[in-house]
């Protein structure tokens, strides 16, 4: 029989505590941007900020709507403000904010957002770091150096 094959993901879980300077005002600016999220129907909070290669900062937060698949994460507002033409994204942080009593484990980018997130990644030639909050700063960040590594055996561009 043909062996397996097994992928392996690097990531780190960083106490808030051992965060660069870059990364603490990367999450600092997703937590601002938690209040802009328009989450009338989830009560589910997300905010998402991307740090470029000029040391800009864009931020987003989700948007929902009534008809619910409309409704808009917070990774994909940011993502959509991003110039193609223009810097690199170097990194994005995100993280939320709920009401329900939950396990408050590290956000985790949903499907349709990290294809998004892969589309700009392979454009641009370049890793984009990916940092995972929760709203309990006791919980560590969770650290991904490449974005591609959230999608594994991806579809892309260079498949068509
Ligand atoms: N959401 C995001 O904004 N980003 C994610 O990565 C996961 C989910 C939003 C979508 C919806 O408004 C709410 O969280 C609940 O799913």
């Amino acid at each position: 029989m043909t062996p397996d094959r097994h992928l392996t993901i690097p990531y780190r879980e960083v106490p808030r505590a051992d965060l660069s300077p870059d990364e603490a005002r990367l999450l600092a600016a997703a937590e601002r941007a938690l209040s802009h999220s328009y989450a009338p129907y989830s009560h589910f909070r997300v905010g998402a900020a991307l740090l470029l290669a000029n040391g800009e900062i864009l931020t987003g937060a989700n948007h929902e709507n009534a008809a619910f698949p409309v409704g808009v994460c917070a990774e994909r507002v940011v993502l959509g403000m991003l110039d193609m033409r223009g810097p690199a994204a170097v990194a994005i942080a995100v993280t939320y904010q709920t009401d329900r009593s939950v396990r408050h484990s590290p956000l985790a980018p949903c499907g349709l957002c990290r294809q998004s997130l892969l589309e700009v990644r392979v454009h641009q030639k370049a890793p984009i770091a990916v940092l995972m909050a929760s709203p309990d700063a006791a919980v560590p960040v969770r650290i991904l150096a490449d974005a591609a590594d959230l999608l594994p055996l991806y579809f892309s561009g260079e498949n068509l």
